[in-house]
């Protein structure tokens, strides 16, 4: 009997908490539902179409000709290397990340002789690749550069990547943008992006992308790049350089990195962030470096272990460390003469395929006389061309000939190969024509 009433007592009890427990304070006004991420949309619906004619042309990541992710030779090279070495373990790495592995990413991205590096001006972090740099800064330019100017805002290109705004804006920076595509030259707005620089407020953050555009494709020439230094030198803005595509753009390490070489010869003090997914394929593995240069000066040495401390506190905070083995795989390609030569030989391999594909569709939409002109296709560079078709357009590629890209026309360059490139290009002139 004493046992039931203590049972009911506590059944009531229950009640009693779970009815009081039920108020969350994240109601729907609090916590609205986020609407899906574009991409990883666009991916999911990719899937799920069982059309065998279906094409991909959204994906950020690149693909050989049979449309298959590619493991980079030099990677499984580096792998099984890793694999056979009894001095590997599953330790955590120091808060900075692997030493090798940043030392040889300064080399990478402000080249070998850099006086930067001789000087001791820069400090690297490695970090949860390109995004986890690009997020390090933005936390880094958050809390100390806005104690020096409170009211600055970071202007970024318009367009961007779609994850710069969300970055920035989640650490409380205020956001800007200045002009970068020019929809009716298909090319870059320089006339617009200088201006913006100009009227910008004097040290403004500056976002630039340094290599292989996100989305359009278009860069800046090297004189173009000066002249930007030029203007951002006189109003004393800060640079900050996201580099997500050095090497895979070109071809070329050393001129995918000549914005960020031109800027530090300039004696700009700058922020980099340094992405290996997608020159390396190493896209899951994220492995990434964020570097702090200071701009020279007596003091620069210093200033630049006092920075370095306390982007050590961020990070800590932050990842408290990052993930050892895709920055073990890149380690050692760039610390080992043989492996860096067969890395830049792959690069080569995978930039090499994407601007033959760049040739392969302008020259189809040439050949049918698709209206309009087509030749922004072979001038951009990198993984992507931002092809000026529309949404409507975009729509219609999708529901009609089952290929699949973003709303503002970006399409990735990597999704084409010989055997579907002539059928996108009909496609798109199908589009093109019945949307005039
Ligand atoms: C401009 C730009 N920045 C940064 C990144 C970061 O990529 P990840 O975090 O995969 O290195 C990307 C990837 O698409 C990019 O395009």
């Amino acid at each position: 009997m004493a046992h039931n009433s203590t049972r009911a007592r506590l059944q009531q009890l229950t009640n009693q908490v779970s009815s009081s427990a039920m108020a969350s304070p994240f109601s729907v006004d609090v916590v609205p539902q986020a609407p899906e991420d574009p991409l990883f949309g666009l991916m999911a619906a990719y899937r799920e179409d069982t059309s065998d004619k279906k094409v991909d042309l959204g994906i950020g990541a690149y693909r050989d000709n049979n449309a298959k992710p590619w493991i980079l030779p030099v990677v499984k090279k580096a792998d099984e290397i890793i694999h056979k070495d009894p001095e590997v373990n599953h330790e955590y790495l120091p808060i900075a990340g692997l030493a090798q592995f940043t030392s040889a990413s300064q080399k990478l991205i402000v080249s070998g002789d850099s006086p930067a590096i001789k000087e001791g001006r820069i400090t690297s972090l490695q970090t949860v690749s390109g995004t986890g740099a690009v997020h390090l800064g933005a936390l880094f330019l958050a809390k100390f550069y806005q104690k020096v100017y409170p009211k600055t805002a970071l202007y970024m290109s318009n367009p961007t990547w779609a994850n710069h705004h969300q970055i920035f804006s989640n650490v409380g920076l205020s956001l800007q943008s200045y002009p970068y595509w020019h929809p009716q030259t298909r090319a870059l707005d320089f006339d617009g992006m200088k201006a913006s620089l100009e009227s910008a407020p004097d040290h403004s953050i500056i976002l630039l992308h340094a290599c292989a555009h996100n989305p359009t494709g278009v860069d800046p020439t090297p004189e173009q790049w000066s002249s930007i230094a030029t203007i951002m030198k006189r109003k004393s803005h800060f640079p900050f350089f996201d580099c997500a595509y050095q090497g895979f753009a070109s071809g070329d390490l050393a001129k995918d990195n000549f914005a960020i070489r031109h800027f530090i010869e300039q004696g700009f003090e700058l922020l980099i962030a340094q992405s290996y997914a997608k020159n390396f394929g190493l896209y899951g593995e994220r492995a990434g470096c964020f570097h702090f240069v200071a701009a020279p000066s007596s003091d620069a040495g210093e200033r630049t272990k006092r920075v370095g401390s306390q982007l050590a506190i961020l990070q800590r905070s932050e990842i408290s460390n990052p993930p050892a083995y895709g920055a073990r795989i890149a380690s050692l390609v760039l610390n080992d003469k043989a492996l860096f030569s067969e890395w830049e030989a792959n690069l080569r391999t995978m930039s090499g395929r994407i601007i033959d594909m760049r040739k392969a569709l302008r020259g189809k939409l040439e050949d049918l006389k698709t209206p309009g002109k087509w030749n922004h296709i072979t001038d951009q560079i990198g993984m992507f061309s931002f092809t000026g078709l529309t949404e409507g357009q975009v729509a219609k590629l999708r529901a009609d000939g089952h290929i699949y890209m973003t709303k503002n026309g970006r399409i990735s360059m990597a999704g084409l190969n010989t055997k579907n490139v002539e059928y996108v290009a009909t496609q798109i002139d199908k589009v093109v024509r019945d949307t005039e």
